[in-house]
Protein backbone atom coordinates (compact mmCIF):
# COMPACT_ATOMS: atom_id res chain seq x y z
CA UNK A 1 0.00 0.00 0.00
CA UNK A 2 0.90 3.62 -1.10
CA UNK A 3 0.92 5.56 2.08
CA UNK A 4 2.95 8.96 1.07
CA UNK A 5 2.92 11.57 -1.18
CA UNK A 6 5.62 13.81 -1.98
CA UNK A 7 5.47 17.51 -3.32
CA UNK A 8 8.40 19.05 -4.96
CA UNK A 9 7.59 22.62 -4.52
CA UNK A 10 10.61 24.65 -4.46
CA UNK A 11 10.71 25.95 -7.61
CA UNK A 12 11.17 28.94 -8.71
CA UNK A 13 8.01 29.48 -10.69
CA UNK A 14 9.42 32.18 -13.13
CA UNK A 15 6.92 32.32 -15.58
CA UNK A 16 4.60 33.70 -12.68
CA UNK A 17 6.67 36.48 -11.88
CA UNK A 18 5.70 39.05 -10.44
CA UNK A 19 3.14 36.78 -8.46
CA UNK A 20 5.87 34.42 -7.69
CA UNK A 21 7.98 36.89 -6.19
CA UNK A 22 6.98 36.74 -2.63
CA UNK A 23 4.18 33.80 -2.76
CA UNK A 24 5.21 30.24 -3.40
CA UNK A 25 3.27 29.64 -7.10
CA UNK A 26 1.62 26.27 -5.12
CA UNK A 27 -0.26 28.45 -3.19
CA UNK A 28 -1.61 30.64 -6.16
CA UNK A 29 -5.49 29.94 -6.08
CA UNK A 30 -7.78 28.35 -8.67
CA UNK A 31 -11.30 30.12 -7.69
CA UNK A 32 -10.67 30.15 -3.82
CA UNK A 33 -8.26 27.08 -3.46
CA UNK A 34 -4.40 26.90 -3.53
CA UNK A 35 -3.31 24.47 -6.38
CA UNK A 36 -1.38 22.60 -3.58
CA UNK A 37 -4.77 21.84 -1.72
CA UNK A 38 -5.96 20.54 -4.91
CA UNK A 39 -2.96 18.20 -4.83
CA UNK A 40 -3.22 17.29 -1.26
CA UNK A 41 -7.37 16.09 -1.56
CA UNK A 42 -6.19 13.98 -5.15
CA UNK A 43 -3.33 12.28 -2.64
CA UNK A 44 -5.74 11.70 0.30
CA UNK A 45 -8.85 10.22 -2.17
CA UNK A 46 -6.33 7.89 -3.63
CA UNK A 47 -5.65 6.77 -0.09
CA UNK A 48 -2.62 8.52 1.49
CA UNK A 49 -2.50 10.56 4.58
CA UNK A 50 1.08 11.32 4.73
CA UNK A 51 1.91 14.12 2.74
CA UNK A 52 5.73 15.10 2.69
CA UNK A 53 6.71 18.46 1.20
CA UNK A 54 9.58 19.75 -0.41
CA UNK A 55 10.20 23.04 -0.03
CA UNK A 56 12.72 25.63 -0.13
CA UNK A 57 12.82 29.90 0.72
CA UNK A 58 10.02 31.63 0.89
CA UNK A 59 7.80 28.99 0.69
CA UNK A 60 6.78 29.41 4.39
CA UNK A 61 2.99 30.66 3.40
CA UNK A 62 2.81 26.24 2.44
CA UNK A 63 3.20 25.34 6.02
CA UNK A 64 1.11 28.07 6.90
CA UNK A 65 -1.60 27.17 4.97
CA UNK A 66 -1.91 23.74 6.46
CA UNK A 67 -1.75 24.09 10.23
CA UNK A 68 -4.45 26.00 12.28
CA UNK A 69 -4.75 29.64 12.47
CA UNK A 70 -6.10 30.36 16.04
CA UNK A 71 -6.23 34.16 15.55
CA UNK A 72 -8.25 34.03 12.52
CA UNK A 73 -10.61 31.14 12.98
CA UNK A 74 -11.41 33.00 16.41
CA UNK A 75 -12.64 35.80 14.19
CA UNK A 76 -14.98 33.78 12.47
CA UNK A 77 -16.11 31.10 14.56
CA UNK A 78 -20.11 31.32 14.54
CA UNK A 79 -20.21 33.46 11.59
CA UNK A 80 -21.51 31.68 8.15
CA UNK A 81 -17.68 32.02 7.00
CA UNK A 82 -16.89 29.48 9.21
CA UNK A 83 -17.52 27.30 6.56
CA UNK A 84 -14.85 28.68 4.24
CA UNK A 85 -12.69 26.96 6.58
CA UNK A 86 -14.46 23.75 6.93
CA UNK A 87 -12.50 21.98 4.03
CA UNK A 88 -9.33 22.48 4.98
CA UNK A 89 -10.00 22.12 8.76
CA UNK A 90 -10.85 18.64 7.65
CA UNK A 91 -7.62 17.63 5.13
CA UNK A 92 -5.35 18.99 8.52
CA UNK A 93 -7.79 16.47 10.76
CA UNK A 94 -7.10 13.75 8.23
CA UNK A 95 -3.57 14.01 7.27
CA UNK A 96 -0.05 14.72 8.44
CA UNK A 97 2.13 17.04 6.95
CA UNK A 98 6.24 17.13 6.87
CA UNK A 99 8.75 19.12 5.24
CA UNK A 100 12.29 19.90 4.17
CA UNK A 101 14.14 21.78 2.65
CA UNK A 102 15.66 21.90 -1.36
CA UNK A 103 18.80 24.48 -0.53
CA UNK A 104 19.76 24.56 -4.00
CA UNK A 105 17.35 24.44 -7.15
CA UNK A 106 19.20 21.45 -9.45
CA UNK A 107 15.88 20.23 -10.98
CA UNK A 108 12.98 18.08 -9.76
CA UNK A 109 15.10 15.09 -9.89
CA UNK A 110 17.64 16.68 -6.98
CA UNK A 111 14.11 17.97 -5.16
CA UNK A 112 12.70 14.40 -5.25
CA UNK A 113 16.16 12.78 -3.84
CA UNK A 114 15.76 15.73 -1.27
CA UNK A 115 12.78 14.28 0.00
CA UNK A 116 13.99 10.86 0.59
CA UNK A 117 14.37 11.51 4.55
CA UNK A 118 10.71 11.72 4.48
CA UNK A 119 10.17 8.89 2.30
CA UNK A 120 12.38 5.99 3.85
CA UNK A 121 12.59 3.02 2.03
CA UNK A 122 9.05 2.59 0.64
CA UNK A 123 6.84 3.10 -2.81
CA UNK A 124 5.75 6.56 -2.57
CA UNK A 125 3.98 8.86 -5.12
CA UNK A 126 4.92 12.52 -6.34
CA UNK A 127 2.52 15.15 -7.42
CA UNK A 128 3.11 18.24 -9.04
CA UNK A 129 1.25 20.79 -7.80
CA UNK A 130 1.06 23.39 -11.24
CA UNK A 131 -0.48 20.15 -13.04
CA UNK A 132 -3.66 20.27 -11.63
CA UNK A 133 -5.98 17.08 -12.55
CA UNK A 134 -9.53 16.33 -12.53
CA UNK A 135 -9.83 12.69 -13.37
CA UNK A 136 -13.28 11.10 -15.02
CA UNK A 137 -14.54 9.13 -12.03
CA UNK A 138 -11.68 8.62 -9.63
CA UNK A 139 -8.84 10.89 -9.11
CA UNK A 140 -5.58 10.64 -11.38
CA UNK A 141 -3.19 9.52 -8.63
CA UNK A 142 -6.25 6.62 -7.26
CA UNK A 143 -6.11 5.40 -11.16
CA UNK A 144 -2.26 5.28 -10.72
CA UNK A 145 -2.60 3.25 -7.30
CA UNK A 146 -4.77 0.62 -9.37
CA UNK A 147 -2.01 0.26 -11.91
CA UNK A 148 0.59 0.41 -9.78
CA UNK A 149 -1.55 -2.73 -7.98
CA UNK A 150 -0.93 -4.84 -11.12
CA UNK A 151 2.44 -4.18 -12.10
CA UNK A 152 4.73 -3.40 -8.99
CA UNK A 153 6.52 -0.89 -10.10
CA UNK A 154 7.15 2.70 -11.24
CA UNK A 155 3.96 4.50 -12.94
CA UNK A 156 3.87 7.18 -15.09
CA UNK A 157 1.21 9.29 -16.18
CA UNK A 158 1.22 10.31 -19.91
CA UNK A 159 -1.18 12.61 -21.97
CA UNK A 160 -1.09 12.76 -25.83
CA UNK A 161 0.58 16.16 -26.86
CA UNK A 162 0.49 18.59 -29.88
CA UNK A 163 3.78 17.58 -31.53
CA UNK A 164 4.97 21.10 -31.53
CA UNK A 165 5.00 21.15 -27.70
CA UNK A 166 7.10 17.81 -26.58
CA UNK A 167 10.09 20.01 -25.98
CA UNK A 168 8.22 21.25 -22.27
CA UNK A 169 7.89 17.60 -21.26
CA UNK A 170 9.55 14.20 -20.68
CA UNK A 171 8.26 12.32 -23.66
CA UNK A 172 8.41 8.16 -23.74
CA UNK A 173 8.23 5.63 -26.29
CA UNK A 174 6.34 2.38 -25.13
CA UNK A 175 4.89 -0.89 -26.12
CA UNK A 176 1.30 -0.87 -25.79
CA UNK A 177 0.52 -3.86 -23.29
CA UNK A 178 -3.01 -2.80 -22.29
CA UNK A 179 -4.92 -1.74 -25.29
CA UNK A 180 -8.05 -1.14 -23.02
CA UNK A 181 -6.86 0.45 -19.99
CA UNK A 182 -3.56 2.09 -22.23
CA UNK A 183 -0.80 1.08 -20.48
CA UNK A 184 2.16 1.35 -21.99
CA UNK A 185 5.47 -0.32 -20.81
CA UNK A 186 8.50 2.44 -21.27
CA UNK A 187 11.19 1.41 -23.62
CA UNK A 188 12.73 4.92 -24.29
CA UNK A 189 11.82 8.40 -22.31
CA UNK A 190 13.93 12.08 -23.29
CA UNK A 191 13.44 15.11 -21.46
CA UNK A 192 11.99 18.07 -23.76
CA UNK A 193 12.88 16.87 -26.96
CA UNK A 194 12.63 19.17 -30.01
CA UNK A 195 9.52 17.50 -32.05
CA UNK A 196 12.16 16.05 -34.41
CA UNK A 197 13.69 14.40 -31.91
CA UNK A 198 10.98 12.74 -29.52
CA UNK A 199 10.24 9.51 -29.64
CA UNK A 200 6.43 10.15 -29.26
CA UNK A 201 3.94 12.61 -28.42
CA UNK A 202 3.06 10.59 -25.30
CA UNK A 203 4.25 13.70 -22.75
CA UNK A 204 4.80 12.84 -18.89
CA UNK A 205 2.93 14.63 -16.63
CA UNK A 206 3.04 15.60 -12.92
CA UNK A 207 1.95 12.61 -11.23
CA UNK A 208 4.30 9.79 -10.54
CA UNK A 209 4.36 6.25 -8.32
CA UNK A 210 8.08 5.84 -7.98
CA UNK A 211 9.77 2.53 -6.34
CA UNK A 212 12.42 3.52 -3.31
CA UNK A 213 15.33 2.05 -5.94
CA UNK A 214 15.06 5.93 -7.67
CA UNK A 215 16.72 7.63 -5.02
CA UNK A 216 20.13 5.13 -5.38
CA UNK A 217 19.63 5.92 -9.09
CA UNK A 218 19.43 9.59 -8.54
CA UNK A 219 22.48 9.74 -6.41
CA UNK A 220 24.35 8.28 -9.48
CA UNK A 221 22.65 10.17 -12.18
CA UNK A 222 24.55 13.74 -13.30
CA UNK A 223 22.41 16.64 -14.41
CA UNK A 224 21.21 16.37 -17.76
CA UNK A 225 19.31 18.89 -19.66
CA UNK A 226 19.46 22.60 -18.57
CA UNK A 227 22.48 21.18 -16.12
CA UNK A 228 19.60 19.94 -13.73
CA UNK A 229 19.08 16.49 -12.28
CA UNK A 230 16.36 15.16 -14.23
CA UNK A 231 13.77 12.68 -13.22
CA UNK A 232 13.41 11.75 -16.34
CA UNK A 233 16.77 10.36 -16.72
CA UNK A 234 16.74 8.47 -13.72
CA UNK A 235 13.59 6.86 -14.67
CA UNK A 236 15.25 5.95 -18.06
CA UNK A 237 17.43 3.63 -16.03
CA UNK A 238 14.77 1.79 -14.33
CA UNK A 239 12.98 1.83 -17.73
CA UNK A 240 15.71 -0.14 -19.38
CA UNK A 241 15.40 -2.83 -16.66
CA UNK A 242 11.57 -3.25 -17.65
CA UNK A 243 10.29 -1.38 -14.72
CA UNK A 244 8.26 1.68 -15.91
CA UNK A 245 4.62 1.76 -16.96
CA UNK A 246 3.07 4.67 -18.51
CA UNK A 247 -0.50 5.17 -17.82
CA UNK A 248 -2.90 7.26 -19.96
CA UNK A 249 -4.80 8.70 -17.30
CA UNK A 250 -8.56 9.35 -18.13
CA UNK A 251 -9.39 13.27 -16.71
CA UNK A 252 -8.49 16.53 -17.43
CA UNK A 253 -5.00 18.09 -16.74
CA UNK A 254 -3.99 21.90 -16.35
CA UNK A 255 -0.78 22.69 -16.24
CA UNK A 256 -1.33 25.74 -14.03
CA UNK A 257 2.69 26.96 -14.24
CA UNK A 258 1.72 28.94 -17.10
CA UNK A 259 0.12 31.43 -17.22
CA UNK A 260 -2.37 30.02 -20.16
CA UNK A 261 -3.27 26.74 -18.33
CA UNK A 262 -3.74 28.73 -15.13
CA UNK A 263 -6.61 30.89 -16.82
CA UNK A 264 -7.88 27.50 -18.80
CA UNK A 265 -8.29 25.84 -15.10
CA UNK A 266 -9.67 29.12 -13.52
CA UNK A 267 -12.29 29.48 -16.05
CA UNK A 268 -12.92 25.54 -16.24
CA UNK A 269 -13.54 25.54 -12.85
CA UNK A 270 -15.52 28.38 -12.24
CA UNK A 271 -17.72 27.48 -15.03
CA UNK A 272 -18.59 23.90 -12.99
CA UNK A 273 -19.05 25.87 -10.25
CA UNK A 274 -21.81 27.65 -11.60
CA UNK A 275 -19.96 31.42 -11.34
CA UNK A 276 -19.78 32.06 -15.22
P1 LIG B 1 9.07 23.72 -13.16
O1 LIG B 1 9.79 23.17 -14.32
O2 LIG B 1 7.64 24.11 -13.35
O3 LIG B 1 9.92 24.92 -12.58
O4 LIG B 1 9.17 22.65 -12.00
P2 LIG B 1 9.48 26.09 -11.62
O5 LIG B 1 10.71 26.71 -11.06
O6 LIG B 1 8.50 25.58 -10.59
O7 LIG B 1 8.68 27.11 -12.54
P3 LIG B 1 9.21 28.07 -13.75
O8 LIG B 1 9.50 27.16 -14.90
O9 LIG B 1 10.41 28.83 -13.26
O10 LIG B 1 8.04 28.97 -14.01
C1 LIG B 1 8.35 21.50 -11.96
C2 LIG B 1 8.10 21.11 -10.51
O11 LIG B 1 9.31 20.76 -9.88
C3 LIG B 1 9.54 21.54 -8.72
C4 LIG B 1 8.69 22.79 -8.91
O12 LIG B 1 8.34 23.35 -7.65
C5 LIG B 1 7.49 22.25 -9.69
O13 LIG B 1 6.54 21.65 -8.82
N1 LIG B 1 10.99 21.82 -8.62
C6 LIG B 1 11.69 22.16 -9.74
C7 LIG B 1 11.61 21.75 -7.40
O14 LIG B 1 10.97 21.45 -6.36
N2 LIG B 1 12.95 21.99 -7.34
C8 LIG B 1 13.68 22.32 -8.43
O15 LIG B 1 14.91 22.52 -8.30
C9 LIG B 1 13.03 22.42 -9.66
Amino acid sequence: MIKKCLFPAAGYGTRFLPATKATPKEMLPILTKPLIQYGVEEALEAGMHTMAIVTGRGKRAIEDHFDVSYELEHQILGTSKEDNLSCIRSLIEQCTFSYTRQIEMNGLGHAILTGETLIGDQPFAVILADDLCQGDTSGVLSQMIDVFEQYQCSIVAIEEVPMEETNKYGVIAGKLIDETDNIYRVTDMVEKPNPDDAPSNLAIIGRYILTPDIFDILRNTPPGKGGEIQITDALLTQAKQGKVIAYKFNGKRFDCGSVRGFVEATNYFAKQEGII
